[in-house]
């Protein structure tokens, strides 16, 4: 059988398809539909250092071909999460990747050195820094659209903690390659490209915005051309491993990011309309590369001509 498994720098995965961070809350929402072992690793939705109510409802709407949502990173909170969500988190027997999101540098730090602290800094496999959020009247998103501040955060994240790093970039930007080489010169292990597109949803008739915060993040197949062509770029004009994410419904869709240059991928708004969709996608990877003649998916990373 044909092998899935993928090094992302220093992180090895049995296979590239990870959940993506906010739709699949810490995996617990998932265990009535699958075990979430079969990822090639998990993430959870962004840990905030205080807990957070999010923003008023109703926070998603369904697009043309997407979803927006305007969650507003509802979340326990960083002392709830180790408490009560971790543990069960490291049972599921894959990459467990933590969400980490701040309103200042010194919280992205506080949260990665208090992980060092716990299990001697083996409770979670890698970090991934949320520095794209679009919903968040405080910011959540400044440390994402300014190539120094980019850097600064990831530098300061990197020497406190051990742990691989993934920055999670937004598309919202005019040049995205500019914001993930500062990622990269900071000491980013991995690039997670993309985060949503901010649009808007109207109810004309009311002469309103539908989602009470106006605006939100758009995913879903609406946006995969869009991420694609960014991690194509991204992956071009950078020297470390890039994750792809961005409308992902099927294997072929996984293909195409990989072709593009992603060693990995993260499905997230799929989940919603097939919680199992993973199990599709795994099965019809094995069926490509066994058609295509193929010893390994790796075989497939940045292959376009
Ligand atoms: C949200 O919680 O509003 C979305 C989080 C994100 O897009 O980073």
């Amino acid at each position: 059988m044909p092998s899935l498994a993928v090094t992302l720098g220093p992180l090895r995965a049995k296979n590239p398809v990870f959940s993506a961070s906010g739709t699949f809350g810490y995996g617990e929402e998932m265990e009535p539909f699958l075990n979430p072992g079969v990822y090639g690793g998990i993430i959870g939705k962004s840990i905030s250092i205080k807990p957070r109510g999010g923003n008023p409802t109703p926070r998603v709407v369904e697009t043309a071909s997407g979803m927006l949502n305007s969650i507003g990173l509802q979340n326990p909170g960083f002392d709830a999460f180790l408490r009560d969500y971790l543990p069960r988190m490291r049972g599921y027997g894959t990459l467990l990747v933590v969400n980490l999101v701040g309103d200042t540098v010194d919280e992205y730090v506080e949260m990665a050195r208090r992980l060092e602290e716990v299990e001697g800094g083996e409770a979670v496999d890698a970090l991934e820094l949320n520095i794209s959020c679009p919903n968040c009247p405080q910011g959540g998103m400044e440390f994402g659209i300014d190539p120094k501040a980019t850097r600064l955060l990831v530098e300061r994240v990197r020497a406190a903690s051990r742990k691989p790093i993934l920055a999670k970039l937004t598309p919202n930007v005019t040049d995205i390659v500019s914001i993930a080489r500062a990622a990269e010169d900071g000491g980013a292990d991995v690039l997670t490209l993309t985060n949503t597109f901010v649009g808007m949803a109207i109810d004309w008739r009311k002469r309103q915005a539908i989602l009470p915060a106006r605006t939100g993040g758009l995913s879903g197949p609406a946006i995969k051309p869009l991420s694609l062509r960014l991690v194509w770029q991204v992956a071009r004009g950078c020297n470390i491993p890039v994750m792809g994410i961005g409308g992902i419904m099927n294997a072929d869709d996984v293909m195409d990011f990989l072709v593009a240059g992603a060693r990995a991928v993260q499905i997230g708004t799929v989940q919603f309309v097939r919680p199992r969709a993973v199990l599709e996608i795994l099965e019809d990877l094995h069926r490509f590369l066994e058609e295509e003649g193929l010893d390994s998916i790796e075989q497939v990373v940045g292959t376009i001509k």
